[in-house]
C-alpha cells in the first residue's frame, strides 16, 4: 500500500485546538484547509458537504459535539441539557447516513455511563470517540479492500457511483478502497466512474482520488452505464452505502438503484462496502430508511448558474434504496456476506459494530 498518499480529509488539529476538514466543495481544483472552531461551522460543513460519505459524517459528528460544548462553564444539570440540544442540532442535517446516529448514539451512551465524572473528563471522552471513529473507520477501510479484492477476477473492468474513497470513508475507503487494492494486486484493468449528478461526487473526487493513484479511469454521464453494460464493457459494480437494513437493503447516492436494475439485467455482479457502522439493525427493510431531498437550486442549476427556466421546480432526493435481492454481495471489515439476506446479516454482524467508548478515567 502506497502510504504516503493516504491522509486524513478530518483530523483535530492539537495545536490549533480546531477541527480541520478538507474542502471537498473545492476540489479537485482547490484544496483548501477549513478551520471548523464553532457548532454552526460544522453544521454548515456538513450540510453544504464540505465534509461527507457516511464514515466521515459519523467523525464529523463526535467533533462537532466535542465543539458545541466544550466552552461550556456551568451545573452539571444544564451541560446535560446544552448536550442534548448540541445533539439534536447535528441529528437533523443530514438524514440517511447512518454513521452520524451511530456516533451521536455512541455519545449518548458513554456519558450516561460516566455521569458521575466531571464535565472535563465527559467532554474529554467525547473528544476521545472522535479519534477512536476516525480511526476504527480507517482500520476498517483496509480490511474491506483486502476482503473486497479477494472476491475479484483478476482482471476486471469496474464500474462505481459517487465517491467512497479516502474523502468519504478516511483510510483507503469503502468500493474505491477495493478498487485501489485490486489495483495494487494489478487486477484492473479500467474503472468507469460515474459523474454522480447533481453534485459531481463521482467526476470531481472520485477522479480526484484515482488521479493520484495512477489508476486508469474515465468518467461518464450516469445515464451511460446500462449502454456500456450491454456493449460488455463492464465487468464488475462496486458502490457503497449509506444505511444497511436488517434484510440487505441498501440506501445509497441516487442512481445506485438504476445502476443496480441494469447490472441484475446483464448479470453482472454488484457488490456493495460497506463498515458495520453502516448497518441498522433496527430497521426491517428499506421502505423506513430516511431519504434527504436536497435543495432545488443544485439541480436547476449548474456550476453556480441558473441552466432551467425561471419558474422550473425540481424534484431532488440525494439517495435510492436498492432491494437486496439485486445486491451479490456486501463486503465488510469481517468478510462477505454472499447474496445478502436476514440470516446472513444477522449471523454477519452479530456481536454489535463497537465495544466501549469509555476511556480510563
Ligand atoms: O451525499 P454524499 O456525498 O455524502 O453521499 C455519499 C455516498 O452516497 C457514498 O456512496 C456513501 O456515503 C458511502 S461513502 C464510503
Amino acid at each position: 500500500m502506497d502510504d504516503e498518499k493516504i491522509f486524513r480529509p478530518v483530523y483535530w488539529d492539537f495545536e490549533q485546538d480546531c477541527l480541520k476538514i478538507l474542502d471537498q466543495r473545492k476540489l479537485p481544483h482547490k484544496e483548501i484547509w477549513l478551520e471548523i472552531k464553532t457548532l454552526s461551522q460544522i453544521e454548515h460543513a456538513i450540510d453544504t458537504l464540505a465534509v461527507r460519505g457516511a464514515p466521515l459524517l459519523g467523525v464529523a459528528a463526535a467533533y462537532g459535539i466535542y465543539i458545541g460544548i466544550r466552552n461550556f462553564r456551568g451545573s452539571s444539570k444544564s451541560f446535560y441539557k446544552k448536550l442534548e440540544d448540541t445533539i439534536a442540532r447535528i441529528a437533523v442535517i443530514r438524514p440517511t447516513a447512518v454513521n452520524l446516529f451511530v456516533t451521536l448514539r455512541r455519545i449518548q451512551e458513554t456519558t450516561r455511563i460516566i455521569k458521575s465524572s466531571t464535565l472535563d473528563k465527559v467532554k474529554n471522552n467525547i473528544l476521545e470517540i472522535g479519534h477512536r471513529i476516525l480511526h476504527e473507520e480507517e482500520e476498517c477501510s483496509f480490511a474491506i479492500s483486502r476482503n473486497g479484492a479477494d472476491i475479484l477476477d483478476t482482471s476486471v473492468r469496474v464500474l462505481t457511483h459517487c465517491n467512497t474513497g479516502t474523502l468519504a470513508a478516511g483510510g483507503v475507503g469503502t468500493a474505491l478502497g477495493i478498487i485501489y487494492e485490486a489495483h495494487r494486486r494489478g487486477y484492473v484493468e479500467e474503472v468507469f466512474v460515474d459523474e454522480t449528478r447533481p453534485l459531481l461526487q463521482g467526476s470531481r473526487l472520485t477522479a480526484w482520488e484515482l488521479e493520484r493513484w495512477n489508476i486508469p479511469y474515465k468518467i461518464i454521464t450516469d445515464s451511460s452505464a446500462a449502454f456500456l453494460m450491454a456493449k460488455e464493457m463492464v465487468d464488475v459494480v462496486i458502490v457503497g452505502a449509506d444505511r444497511i437494513v436488517r434484510n440487505g437493503d441498501t440506501a445509497n447516492k441516487i442512481g445506485t438503484y438504476s445502476l443496480a436494475i441494469s447490472a441484475s439485467k446483464h448479470r453482472i455482479p454488484f457488490i456493495v462496502a460497506a463498515p458495520s457502522s453502516t448497518f441498522d439493525l433496527s430497521l426491517l427493510d428499506g421502505e423506513k430508511i430516511k431519504i434527504e431531498y436536497r435543495a432545488q437550486d443544485e439541480v436547476l442549476n449548474f456550476g453556480g448558474k441558473r441552466i432551467a427556466p425561471k419558474n422550473a421546480r425540481a424534484y431532488t432526493p440525494a439517495f435510492d434504496i436498492t432491494p437486496s435481492k439485486y445486491i451479490s454481495a456486501i463486503v465488510t471489515e469481517r468478510g462477505v456476506i454472499e447474496k445478502p439476506d436476514i440470516h446472513r446479516i444477522a449471523a454477519h454482524i452479530s456481536g454489535g459494530a463497537y465495544a466501549t467508548d469509555v476511556a480510563e478515567l
